[in-house]
């Protein structure tokens, strides 16, 4: 068995790449970050928390039929079973090490509802700070963690591949040393996370560009359904970039949609009202703001003074724009939130390159289809990122042969996108490829991609935006038919035959042309 330092490298040190490090044990792993630990990242955004059938009339089947259920006909069965199956024990390891779900007074673990669960089944921690309680637990286990080196503000460019096109590492720049370095390894595992910073409204922590998919797809990796992009309903509407989250979990405990008049207006779209599937929410809610009554949320009865201790970020965003949740409607849009689409891998992460890997949001294990079940994100995480760990943690690996990165890539600055061009980009994404698409605004959206990719300001950075940028606008071009997270007003119909788009380098084609 080999044990050098350079067999396992993992991009990325949000909730996914963590986990799979710390399951990894103990195997040597060294974890890339762009940034300090726990800063930049998403997942100590999070304020939904984790789904887990762990309350006293839920099962793992109830949790699998939702899951599969708010898909829309995409879920793979398997995968969506082992995520359903995984739950239990996720929130037990969490506890183990050390994450303070919040509990009742008997000390069982109090259980939030959100949209399309049919039973309570979110755990949370100090109200709504489940993301931050769980990074802090693994941050402390990862430093603890003898088998791991955490190498920080480090900024990933792109994959290296040896001349047979396995990936052998990654061509990174250390922002401290100013240098532009190849890491080699034998194994490499994207963890890179999601995508909402391509657009101009998001809850996503704006450096999140999607570069993962980017630097899969030109490592040759299949990405599948990159079009399904989430739209969260309720951002706070307040002019601040990112946009805040006011979770799902409110509307959980009975805050309500309502109009700048106060009414209720989900009744009037889907008879599961204020919880109804989350795409459906957020068209709901865009129509209303668009219709000009507005769309806010209530959470004055149903919360009230309560509001400050079991909502305490959101509370404080409502401050910082001297909104008091308490007694003012909250204004709300909807912003992205999540991208359900990803490197396609198999149900161990193993994605069609050899030597490469994903997961979490980077990754489309097939749990979420066209439309994520709310809270699913954090334990797909761990379930898949446990699963990877088992397949890597005794393997057989090579030492990587001859590793290089594509000479176009060397000849660009290292350096973050413009602040210009990133602006035009999320503008051009925001119109041409939100929440309802359609085929002459995709075909524009391609012709500022491409005209983009000509600029001589040209960094690492935006090359990446770009390339990510292309394959959403692509995947939506290619997906003529509406469907969970996918709205194509030219195409409002759901195809009775439901099938995944797949493109791979610049090649689009779904399962049905594959197998024809
Ligand atoms: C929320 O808290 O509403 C977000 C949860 C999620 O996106 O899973």
């Amino acid at each position: 068995m080999t044990q050098s330092n350079n067999d396992i490298l993992i991009i990325g040190a949000g909730v996914a790449g963590l986990y799979t490090a710390l399951k990894l044990a103990p195997r040597p792993v060294t974890v890339v970050t762009a940034r300090p630990l726990g800063k930049g990242g998403a997942t100590p955004w999070a304020q939904g928390g984790l789904a887990a059938a762990v309350g006293p009339n839920d099962t793992p089947n109830l949790h699998f039929s939702d899951t599969m259920q708010a898909g829309a006909g995409l879920v793979d069965p398997e995968a969506a079973h082992l995520l359903a199956l995984g739950g239990p024990a996720a929130v037990e390891d969490l506890l183990r090490m050390g994450v303070k779900f919040d509990t009742d007074e008997d000390g069982n673990l109090k259980l939030g509802r959100e949209a399309a669960h049919c039973r309570d089944r979110i755990v949370h921690a100090t109200g709504d700070q489940a993301g931050a309680a769980i990074m802090k637990a693994l941050i402390d286990a990862a430093r603890r963690a003898e088998h791991i080196t955490i190498l920080e503000r480090i900024v990933v460019e792109d994959l290296l591949t040896d001349d047979n096109g396995v990936v052998s590492g990654a061509l990174v720049y250390d922002v401290d040393a100013g240098e532009r370095e190849a890491y080699e390894f034998g194994e490499t595992v994207l963890a890179t996370g999601g995508l909402g910073g391509l657009y101009a409204v998001t809850t996503n922590p704006t450096p999140a560009q999607g570069h993962g998919l980017a630097f899969a797809a030109r490592a040759g990796a299949i990405i599948r359904d990159p079009e399904f992009v989430q739209f969260h309903p309720t951002a706070l509407n307040i002019g601040a970039d990112p946009a805040p989250l006011a979770t799902e979990a409110l509307r959980g405990d009975g805050a309500r949609l309502v109009n700048a008049d106060g009414t209720p207006f989900m009744e009037r779209y889907h008879s599961g009202g204020d919880l109804a599937p989350r795409d459906i929410v957020a068209r709901a809610v865009e129509t209303e703001i668009k219709a000009g009554r507005g769309a806010f949320l209530d959470a004055r009865e149903a919360i009230g003074a309560t509001f400050p201790d079991a909502f305490p970020t959101v509370f404080a965003a409502c401050q910082s724009a001297k909104i008091d949740p308490r007694t003012d409607l909250m204004p709300v849009a909807p912003a992205a939130h999540y991208h359900m689409g990803g490197v396609e891998t198999d149900l161990d992460g193993r994605a069609n390159v050899e030597g490469l890997w994903a997961v979490g949001e980077v990754a489309s294990t097939g749990v979420h289809g066209a439309n994520r079940l709310a809270s699913n994100s954090l334990l797909e995480a761990i379930v898949f990122g446990a699963r990877i760990a088992d397949q890597l943690r005794d393997a057989e690996i090579d030492a990587p042969d001859g590793a290089g990165a594509p000479g176009d890539r060397m000849e660009l600055p290292s350096k973050p996108a413009p602040a210009a061009d990133m602006a035009k980009l999320r503008a051009a994404m925001s119109e041409h490829c939100a929440l309802i698409r359609n085929g002459e605004g995709l075909a524009d959206l391609l012709d500022i991609v491409h005209e983009m990719q000509e600029s001589p300001d040209l960094t690492s950075g935006l090359k990446s935006a770009l390339v990510t940028a292309e394959l959403i606008a692509q995947g939506a071009l290619a997906r003529e038919e509406s469907r969970g997270g996918h709205f194509r007003s030219d195409f409002p119909e759901t195809d009775s035959e439901p099938y995944h788009t797949e493109i791979a380098a610049t090649h689009v084609y779904d399962d049905e042309e594959e197998d024809s």
